[in-house]
């Protein structure tokens, strides 16, 4: 075990910039009251919008004109009566999707000037839905995309301290993307504990690595038994962010990290297989609101915790029928290593309760196919002790598109997982499949000890098998980093 205190890093302040390395984007960004390029977007409504026209400024539609050596690209956002934050985003985002097309090196985006009763701040949904767009994941591609250097901001009501927000938490969500989307072979349990140090450059935080043999000393025998089977050692990473002096709450995030589930012993089989690199969506999410506090030091207190495992299929892979001791000192009953989440989460919560005596829990996991079924690709389950906790979870989905529905834990479920010879199982006894999302849920609440816990299963919404809509881009989404950003308020 080792730990990590270094000196906090400036960053450049004459120009906002949002940069991400493996996208290759890196763009800066700049207030003015009139465009200086030669490139223009225009957020239209449908009052706005000149009749006669073929563009009549519904959400999504776009037009481009062009006038002598300028090019203006018109976004539609529809009636300013009835639009949403997603309506802006998602109109935001096609506008990225044409300067993308376009090959633009610069631009500049004119802001509606009509006001919007029915989104709170529209300038802001704008402006993030159009550098989320932006997002690619171009790493392998020969051909690298176009990006644009510089944007320019015409008559926003932003300001640059809430520019500044945009851009780190959209940042933060590209960084999110990026781990997903990256190779399993690349992203291991190794490479998370590495991306946790790095933010130890900002003096506020620090980071904890339990990893390898350790983790058994420590008792950490569930994450040391899934990850036994692998050719690159398990972890448990902890970082604390101290951001709020003289306050002893604290939230911690807790993120599944399985860099690669392969179901273990009980293999995945091909067609559910492919996309399980994307089994660590949570510990990006959570990697992902940490790099903002980084970035924007808000003032809260906050630990992230990521037990980070290759669920991998060996002569070393852990077996079917046995049991083991989890952290917290139940025994856990192995019906099945595919179900290897619930196992090194358990130790996760466990050991957070235990050390970091946290005043609430949010854990954020790709756990169950199940909640596929119950709420396909657009929503995500949310499963709670705490009625306070699970409102705020659904206010803050609610407001940023990521959205959550509850599922109820009624004690029939954790009944259902009590074990024969050791004390839980780790599947139920119910018929196979059924109620699995709860069941994992019910699962994980046996290690949270009472303390107030949300958790969120994102096995639906953090990878999009299919085509890109909007700001959700093929592939890893970064679902849950806007969320938790607007849960926790970080400004
Ligand atoms: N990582 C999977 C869950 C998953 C499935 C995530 C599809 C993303 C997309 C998890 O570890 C798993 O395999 N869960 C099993 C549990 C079952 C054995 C009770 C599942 O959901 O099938
Ligand atoms: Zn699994
Ligand atoms: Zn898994």
């Amino acid at each position: 075990m080792f730990s990590f205190k270094c000196i906090f890093i400036l960053f450049d302040i004459a120009f906002s910039h949002i940069f991400n390395p493996l996208s290759g984007l890196f763009m800066k960004i700049r207030r003015r009251e009139t465009a200086t390029t030669s490139t223009q977007i225009r957020f239209v409504t449908t009052s706005e919008a000149e009749m006669p026209s073929d563009f009549s400024a519904r959400p999504g539609e776009s037009a481009i004109r062009y006038d002598r050596d300028r090019t203006f690209i018109y976004c539609g956002i529809g009636d300013a009566a009835s639009c949403t934050l997603s309506i802006l985003c998602s109109s935001a985002a096609v506008a990225a999707q044409s300067i993308l097309k376009l090959k633009r090196s610069e631009f500049s985006v004119n802001f509606p000037r009509t006001g919007f009763d029915c989104v709170e701040n529209p300038h802001s949904a704008l402006l993030e839905g159009f550098l989320l767009g932006f997002y690619q994941f171009s790493k392998y591609k020969s051909e690298k995309p176009n990006t644009p250097a510089l944007i320019e901001l015409i008559s926003t009501k932003l300001s640059p301290k809430e520019i500044r927000k945009i851009e780190a938490v959209s940042e933060s969500v590209f960084y999110a993307r990026d781990l997903v989307n990256e190779n399993a072979s690349v992203v291991t349990p190794s490479y998370l504990a590495d991306e946790a140090c790095k933010l130890t450059k900002n003096k506020r935080f620090t980071a904890t690595i339990i990893s390898g043999a350790t983790l058994r000393k420590k008792k950490l025998n569930l994450i040391a038994t899934v990850g036994q089977g692998a050719p690159v050692p398990p972890a448990l990473i902890i970082m604390e962010y101290h951001g709020k002096k003289n306050s002893s709450a604290q939230t911690a995030l807790v993120g599944k990290g399985v860099t690669f589930d392969s179901g273990g012993q009980n293999l995945k089989t091909t067609g559910n297989i492919e996309t399980m690199r994307h089994d660590m969506a949570g510990a990006a999410a959570v990697l992902g609101v940490m790099k903002t506090c980084s970035i924007l030091n808000p003032p809260i207190n906050l630990i992230g915790v990521i037990p980070a495992v290759h669920n991998a299929l060996g002569s070393n892979s852990f077996f079917p029928g046995d049991v083991y001791t989890a952290y917290s000192g139940k025994t856990v009953e192995i019906w099945s290593t595919d179900a290897e989440g619930r196992l090194i989460l358990a130790d996760a919560i466990a050991y957070c309760v235990d050390r970091y005596a946290p005043s609430e829990i949010i854990d954020l996991a790709t756990l169950t196919g199940g909640i596929k079924s119950a709420l396909g690709t657009l929503v995500a389950g949310l499963f709670s002790n705490n009625d306070h906790i699970a409102e705020k979870l659904f206010d803050a989905g609610e407001k940023t598109g990521e959205r959550l529905w509850r599922f109820p834990l009624y004690q029939e479920y954790t009944a259902s997982i009590k074990g024969d010879i050791g004390d839980l199982r780790n599947l139920s006894k119910f018929k196979k499949g059924y109620a699995s999302s709860i069941v994992g849920a019910a699962f994980l609440q046996e290690f949270t000890d009472s303390v107030p816990w949300g958790h969120i299963d994102i096995a639906g919404t953090a990878f999009n098998e299919g085509g890109a809509g909007g700001i959700v881009p093929q592939f890893a989404t970064g679902f849950g980093v806007r969320l938790l950003h607007s849960y926790l308020g970080i400004h």
